[in-house]
């Protein structure tokens, strides 16, 4: 029979447990010593070893011949255990068995001594999920316990525990397991069940899994299902398996400001029977996603996503500020939070919704002030740190004013694409070569060449061009490449203006190296090494008419910007 990975793979001893030393090495302490605790605590995120260890720990003190604080495995009660034929070890997932009944059900079964064993071991799941009188009723048997019963609740959500129950446990943290780890026993689980894997595929998979054991091993799982010999290109493909269409699908619903769309949606997933909870969560993580592409320099690094996805996320980026990804961020928070306490899941996710994507509230004092709080918090918290290397050009972008409301994928049609390009060319082209004599009249003339159309939103251009602060950085990056174009740089200037990088040069040297394309792409390369950003590259004009800010909550950004962003929270 197939048993998935992260089943067959669980550990059986202490010493498999990997990346955890702070619990495995003071359970085996005590293990071997005989200090056993009546109530335990497992907390941390999922997939980290919780459970596990409860079933290590349940088994050992239960073996009739433990080594080294280890269960044997191979004694009737180790055997007993495993297979399920000794009832002494109870698992009981509180998620569905909230009630003061089933609890009731754990504490009337308690009185009676184990029957093999010497202990009678509960392992309460999801432990947060009990109702308030389920845990009134526990604490009583934590207070006085029978001396042969051990309880061990895990959770995932600590915070959600009544401090009286804490109080009684002793507490251990599992940690987010590092990637180290996590590609280490990948490749041992994989030579295990003779296949391979390259090093980079199984770092690979441990940046996809964000620390949790059950997940690399449930993508490897997936790639062992493609070839016995895995490499980054399976992950990728077997990642991609699971490319979540309707994450981006709602996600335009939101950045088109289309509410029917996106609660047809949610309706449509409902009735495909998705849990909402998840969704939102999910949802969550997907605006998580286009903020770390907004804010970071190497954005690959961090979002794990198939090319295509990843084009596509940065193309949904490119539509929003920064300060409105937070925005959304913080509604789909507060959905989430709201969710299981009573209010319906669904209604929680459809409200928010709604505020998302209808643009009657978008301008609303509320949405306004959270908007502020929300980028005030990230700036003074510094809670994105890659946001700080970077924080002048992102909020740079973020008051970048102009932007279209349908996601087509380029943000400016493809006429003015052209018109820029060509402009770029014919400007460059005007440049003399240094055996040519200089005619600065020839200079003017293809703007002028420009069709009435294009011309008009090439203004917007450069209306909305904003002094780029990062170039002396990118200008010493091109150094990396070759001194002699970082000097063409030095003195020049760049704006930027949504997906343009503009340049200002009094000298018609950097504007003749653009012209090549070896030239040009490692300017861009080394722009893109500093921004996390592909820009088109053109020339800088001057607009004619200014265009006087008039959202409140861009004057404000740039205010923050001019000040530094030095505010003080509450
Ligand atoms: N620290 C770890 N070391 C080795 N394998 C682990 C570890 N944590 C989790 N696993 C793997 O993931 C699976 C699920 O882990 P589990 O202990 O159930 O996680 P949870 O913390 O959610 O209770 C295990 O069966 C095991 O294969
Ligand atoms: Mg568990
Ligand atoms: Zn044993």
């Amino acid at each position: 029979m197939y048993q998935v990975l992260y089943r067959k793979w669980r550990p059986h001893i202490f010493g498999d447990v990997v990346g955890q030393p702070q619990v495995t090495t003071t359970l085996k302490n005590e293990l071997k010593s005989g200090r056993i605790n009546h109530a335990y605590l497992f907390t941390g995120s999922r997939g980290t070893g919780k459970t596990t260890c409860a079933k290590i720990f349940a088994k050992a003190v239960n073996c009739l011949n433990p080594i080294d604080g280890n269960p044997c495995g191979e004694c009737e009660n180790c055997k007993g255990i495993e297979s399920g034929n000794i009832l002494d070890v109870v698992e009981m997932d509180a998620a569905s068995n909230r009630g003061i009944g089933d609890i009731k059900d754990i504490i009337d079964e308690a009185q009676f001594r184990p029957a093999k064993g010497k202990y009678r071991v509960y392992i309460i799941d999801e432990v947060h999920m009990l109702t308030t009188e389920a845990f009134n009723a526990l604490l009583k048997t934590l207070e006085e316990p029978p001396e042969y019963v051990i309880f061990i609740l895990a959770t995932t959500e600590v915070h959600k525990l009544p401090s009286t129950i804490l109080s009684r446990c002793q507490r251990f943290d599992f940690h987010r397991i590092s990637p180290k780890f996590i590609s280490g026993r990948l490749q041992y689980v994989a030579s295990e069940e003779n296949a391979s894997i390259t090093e980079d595929a199984s770092m690979l998979i441990a940046a996809i899994a964000d620390g949790a054991m059950r997940d690399a091993l449930s993508i490897m799982d997936r790639c062992l299902g493609v070839t016995s010999n895995i490499t980054v290109d399976t992950v990728r493909a077997a990642a991609g398996l699971a490319q979540k269409d309707y994450l981006f699908e709602l996600a335009a619903a939101c950045i088109n400001k289309n509410t029917e769309k996106a609660l047809s949606f949610i309706n449509q997933l409902y009735n495909d029977s998705k849990d909402m909870a998840r969704l939102c969560d999910e949802l969550l993580d997907h605006f998580r996603t286009l903020m770390l592409i907004k804010s970071t320099r190497n954005p690959q690094q961090f979002v794990v996503m198939s090319a295509d996805e990843f084009e596509e996320a940065q193309t949904q980026a490119d539509y929003l500020t920064l300060a409105e990804i937070v925005y959304i961020m913080d509604i789909l928070q507060t959905a989430y939070q709201r969710m299981g306490k009573g209010n319906s899941d669904r209604v929680e996710l459809e409200m928010a919704l709604v505020k998302l994507s209808a643009p009657e509230l978008e301008g609303t004092n509320e949405a306004l002030i959270s908007r502020v709080a929300a980028l005030e918090k990230m700036v003074n918290t510094g809670k994105i740190t890659a946001v700080a290397e970077t924080q002048q050009q992102t909020i740079t972008q973020a008051v970048e004013s102009e932007k279209p409301k349908v996601p087509v994928k380029e943000p400016l049609s493809p006429a003015v694409t052209e018109a820029v390009k060509e402009e770029m060319n014919a400007e460059a082209e005007a440049v003399p070569l240094p055996t040519e004599p200089e005619s600065p009249k020839v200079k003017e003339a293809p703007v002028q060449k420009q069709t009435e159309a294009s011309s008009s939103s090439l203004e917007d251009v450069y209306l909305n061009a904003k002094p780029f602060r990062q170039w002396p950085e990118v200008v010493e990056n091109i150094k990396h490449y070759s001194k002699a174009i970082a000097s063409a740089f030095s003195d020049t200037e760049a704006y930027v203006s949504g997906n343009y990088l503009l340049i200002n040069a009094d000298s018609e040297i950097p504007f003749k190296l653009l012209r090549e394309s070896a030239q040009r792409d490692k300017v861009r390369t080394a722009i893109q090494e500093v921004t996390g950003k592909i820009y088109k590259l053109g020339p800088y004009k001057k607009p004619e008419k200014q265009q006087k800010k008039t959202d409140p909550f861009e004057e404000l950004i740039s205010n923050l910007k001019e000040n530094n962003v030095n505010i003080t929270e509450e």
